[in-house]
């Protein structure tokens, strides 16, 4: 018996000889009926035979034993009020003195009752994750609870809606890693055929977590509320809903959906946040990832259809990030085409006999209604299609149009707005799917342009606009023939390399001063290969970061920020600076903003403003990793235009007033080899949640891993495996934070 083979073997006997385990698909099946029909609470019941459960939680509490509290004056601080945290590389979250960690659903949580918690030691069905947190925790939001809808102003209460991202396949399948069967010599496409149940679970570990949450007496931690009417899982084979312009186009229909209405799945969740109305703005971004097309398929499709997929990274012959989840035996198939739907090679007589438009139906803003456990998630395609890192709006105005940002994560990539045709009205606050539909359906979507200005402060952006007909987007387009407004919303990309705008040096996390209305977004990179030599005003830096004489390109990124014309967030024009370059302090080359110990940071990702208008900055970072794990940062910034223009290199930039460690500071450091993304916090500032992602990254079951964390938080000597999570900080007076 050759090595695979007793592998495979060992799987199969840690799924059937742990009777737990069984309980769990049993559970599982149930509930997948149950969801279908809407509502896992009724789920939990019919298990357990309704003893100890009801469908409400609101019924269901446990005495909030901590007294209404007074709502903070939402106020920043003046300057920085606590002692920066240093450079680190220990394996735990380290926070500043009068503050302190606790870890919070770790990958695995059961979501019910009836489902054994995680093992590092035994397999977990993989179908029970469709009602277990899912991994890779990222972009996150909390929405207060009361009687069972959004209240703003409650705290001790509340939805965590979580993203997760991707999956670490060495924590989660209990021999780690790709287990893979031998070779099919029948059909070479299928070579390497994955395990049915380790697919599966990591199908069911991508997505968006819907998690009832309650604040403990100790005021310093939260609880999980198991068998929750809301907790639920959107995975990526969860039925999902398209709108707007490209609803029902051809380019969305799969056997699945002949009418191109609706598709399975939400995949590679990454940054998040609300809308104005009360929902979840989740985001599809590397979702070439889990698809497969076969080597024989440029021959197959149109000319244009074939450089289309190849510019969203599907080119043929590629397997995206090697998945392979097309390639469990089809016998074990336990929904129609669970696996065959991975390949969107045309290989049917039409679009609706294959899975040739399944590419098609993802890369979307996907908004989730957290209060109605019986919603669908829709995907909303008037905001376009690309690798989406987040979504974040513009302060709302009585009467005008809601905007959004967004940036396309991808080296190269650009920046995005969507302003609505609806103008808001402030009585759609709580308006769920409904205000959903309203705003994002029908509006306008736009690309940036940035240039510089002279010796202004700032430079010079205009916004340029994404609509079939004008700017070129129409059928003699020499790039790509556009046939509608559908066209252009589903290959965006290349409506706006045709239009000129410009190449970013990867867009991620973008959002807005709720005190300012400037508009900040964080580049997290570029690498030489990717600069090429080019460098512009909004990119300006190509510089040696490891001294080796050979430039880098831009490896520890920046944040730039922008003020749209006259304020208003329907401008065409804007003026931008770059707020920081991140650099380590003691680089020169790269150091243009004057950080310090204190201060610097690589590679930024997430940011997010709270209601005071402080920034939160996070990094995922490569570049800087010898002295520090990934961060957290907390900025007061000033605004564009309070710096000056400066020549670095061959171009003019503008470089906004140097941070200063009253304004700049280093409040979070991270586990060994995690990444930082993603933070909310409680209406009353008290509580912030931050998503610690992939702990332990480089290391496999075999060798071990260097960091055990959120164990190693407690416990400095565990030997437990990594596990992605919250971390749950407070101020350990019970005060608010920055308070
Ligand atoms: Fe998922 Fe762009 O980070
Ligand atoms: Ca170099
Ligand atoms: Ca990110």
């Amino acid at each position: 018996m050759n090595l695979e083979n007793q592998l495979i073997e060992h799987v199969e006997d840690s799924n059937t000889s742990d009777n737990p385990h069984f309980q769990e698909i049993l559970n599982a099946r149930v509930s997948r009926r149950s969801v279908v029909r809407g509502g896992i609470g009724m789920t939990a019941a019919m298990m357990l035979g309704g003893a100890g459960l009801v469908g409400c939680s609101d019924e269901n509490d446990d005495p909030i034993i901590t007294p209404p509290t007074k709502q903070p004056e939402l106020k920043a601080p003046e300057t920085i009020n606590f002692t920066p945290v240093p450079h680190s590389k220990k394996d735990q979250v380290v926070v500043p003195e009068q503050y302190q960690v606790e870890a919070f659903l770790p990958v695995g949580t059961p979501l019910i009752s009836g489902l054994s918690d995680w093992s590092d030691t035994q397999q977990r069905a993989g179908e029970s994750f469709e009602l277990r947190v899912g991994d890779n925790h990222d972009g996150l939001w909390f929405y207060g609870l009361k009687d069972g809808k959004l209240d703003n102003t409650v705290s001790d209460h509340g939805l965590l809606v979580i993203n997760h991202e991707y999956v670490e396949v060495e924590r989660l399948h209990l021999l780690g890693g790709y287990t893979r069967k031998i070779a099919n010599p029948v059909d070479k496409i299928y070579e390497n055929q994955r395990l049915s149940d380790d697919v599966r679970r990591e199908v069911n570990a991508h997505g968006v977590g819907v998690y009832e949450v309650k604040r403990k007496k100790d005021l310093a931690t939260f609880e999980l509320v198991k068998d929750s009417k809301f907790n639920r899982r959107f995975t990526s084979a969860t039925e999902v809903d398209f709108s707007g312009p490209a609803a029902g186009h051809d380019l969305l229909k799969t056997k699945f959906d002949p009418t191109g209405k609706s598709t399975r799945g939400i995949n590679n969740q990454c940054g998040s946040g609300p809308s104005p109305w009360g929902t979840y703005l989740t985001v599809e971004e590397n979702f070439t990832g889990v698809f497969a097309r076969r080597t024989d398929d440029a021959a197959k499709v149109p000319a244009h259809t074939d450089f289309a997929l190849t510019r969203y990274g599907q080119k043929a012959g590629s397997t995206g990030f090697d998945y392979l989840w097309h390639t469990p035996a089809l016998e074990e198939q336990i929904i129609p085409d669970e696996f065959s739907r991975w390949d969107v090679s045309s290989i049917g007589a039409t679009a609706l006999d294959d899975y040739r438009n399944a590419l098609n139906t993802f890369g979307w803003i996907v908004e989730v209604d957290p209060f109605d456990p019986t919603s669908r998630a829709v995907k909303r395609t008037a905001l376009g299609r690309f690798a989406h890192e987040n979504c974040g709006y513009a302060p709302v105005e009585a009467g005008k149009p809601v905007v959004l940002y967004m940036g396309d994560d991808a080296r190269g990539e650009y920046v995005y707005k969507f302003v609505s045709k609806a103008v808001w009205n402030p009585a759609d606050a709580n308006g769920g799917l409904k205000a959903g539909t309203k705003y994002l359906d029908e509006g306008t979507l736009y690309v940036a342009k940035f240039s510089a200005n002279g010796t202004e402060a700032y430079g010079l952006g205009e916004w340029v606009e994404l609509t079939y007909g004008i700017n070129g987007l129409n059928s003699s387009n020499t790039k790509y023939p556009f046939s509608s407004q559908a066209d252009v919303m589903v290959f965006t990309r290349l409506a706006a390399d045709s239009v000129g705008a410009t190449k970013m040096d990867r867009p991620e996390w973008v959002n807005a001063s709720p005190i300012t209305g400037e508009v900040y977004l964080t580049l997290t990179n570029s690498n030489a290969a990717n600069r090429g030599g080019k460098t512009d005003p909004a990119n300006p830096r190509d510089y040696d970061n490891n001294g080796d004489g050979k430039l880098d390109g831009n490896p520890n990124g920046h944040v730039i920020r922008w003020r749209e014309d006259n304020g208003n967030h329907a401008a065409l024009k804007f003026q931008w600076d770059v707020y920081a370059f991140g650099a380590p302090f003691d680089l020169a080359a790269a150091n243009l903003s004057g950080l310090t110990a204190e201060n610097d940071f690589s590679s930024p990702d997430g940011l997010v403003f709270d209601p005071r208008g402080v920034m939160w900055i996070q990094t995922d970072d490569g570049a800087y990793l010898k002295r520090t794990n990934c961060m957290m940062l907390v900025a007061l910034p000033g605004q564009v235009g309070d710096g000056a223009s400066q020549q670095v290199g061959a171009v003019t930039t503008h470089i906004g007033a140097k941070p200063t460690t009253n304004n700049l500071a280093r409040f979070l450091t991270g586990p060994l080899e995690a990444e930082i993304t993603g933070v909310a916090f409680t209406p009353d500032l008290k509580t912030f949640f931050v998503s610690i992602q992939h702990p332990g990254e480089n290391g496999n079951r075999k060798d071990g891993f260097n960091s055990h964390w959120p164990d190693s938080q407690t416990n400095p000597s565990s030997k437990a495996l990594p596990r992605s999570a919250l971390a749950v900080i407070t101020r350990k007076d019970g005060g608010v934070v920055l308070g």
